[in-house]
């Protein structure tokens, strides 16, 4: 039987967490963000001095042992990521961790790590996830999936509309160059690379406004 979950997969700055967020308002459900833990685990091991510039699976290993992650309900009803007890905030989406975090998605322990605390989810009813993999590897199953895109120029114009995400000065052409070096480590690596399921209905945001996406996508919706 399909598992109760709304998987939204798509790449960097294609309006993914804006459209997962507010799908999941209209239809009351929680709303789980999984680039958020990807960027939790990043920003603790910048934090403990690791160089992530060369990380590998065994200098992540021992920092994954001292995180602990969690998905609570916050004060504004919306599910959020602690890191060790706290609200990490705005600090997960500097340019810093932005840079990196890709390096550290595409290792496989730390990939295997996340697996059950997303699985772990569905004990909540029916959600909406939002990420790279949930409609190919954590929940195959998924009752609807959906997989959204736009132009590297679209989303590097709203990449630089998203406060803090890009360095100073930066440019719809920089931007864009960044976007297209992450999705090629995102859609290449190894483990669970990012990709279309087969059965997911594909949504190219460009030219769209956020209401027509969030109709088209309800439209499917039971
Ligand atoms: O969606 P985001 O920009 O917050 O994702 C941050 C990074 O984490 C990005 O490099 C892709 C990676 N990621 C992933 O590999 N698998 C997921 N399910 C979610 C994010």
């Amino acid at each position: 039987m399909a598992v109760n979950v709304i998987a939204i997969d798509g790449p960097a700055a294609s309006g993914k967490s804006t459209i997962a967020g507010l799908v999941a308002e209209r239809l009351g459900v929680p709303y789980i963000n999984t680039g958020n833990m990807y960027r939790a685990v990043t920003f603790y091991a910048i934090q403990q001095g690791l160089n992530l510039a060369a990380c590998s699976e065994e200098k992540l290993s021992p920092v994954l042992e001292h995180i602990k992650l969690d998905y609570v309900k916050a004060a504004s009803g919306q599910y959020e990521i602690k890191l060790n007890g706290e609200f990490p905030g705005a600090e997960i989406r500097s340019p810093e961790v932005v840079s990196l975090v890709s390096l550290v998605a595409a290792l496989p322990n730390v990939r295997t790590w996340l697996i059950d605390k997303q699985r772990e989810f569905a004990r909540l009813g029916r959600i909406v996830m939002e990420g790279r993999d949930i409609g190919t590897v954590i929940f195959p199953d998924a009752q609807y999936k959906f997989f959204l895109t736009a132009t590297p120029e679209e989303r590097a114009r709203r990449r630089l509309a998203q406060d803090g995400e890009a360095p100073d000065g930066a440019t719809v052409e920089s931007v864009a160059k960044a976007i297209a070096e992450r999705d090629l480590l995102d859609s290449t690596r190894k483990t669970a690379p990012l990709k279309k399921a087969d059965d997911a209905i594909l949504i190219d945001t460009s030219g769209m406004s956020i209401e027509q996406v969030i109709e088209h996508i309800l439209r499917y919706i039971k």
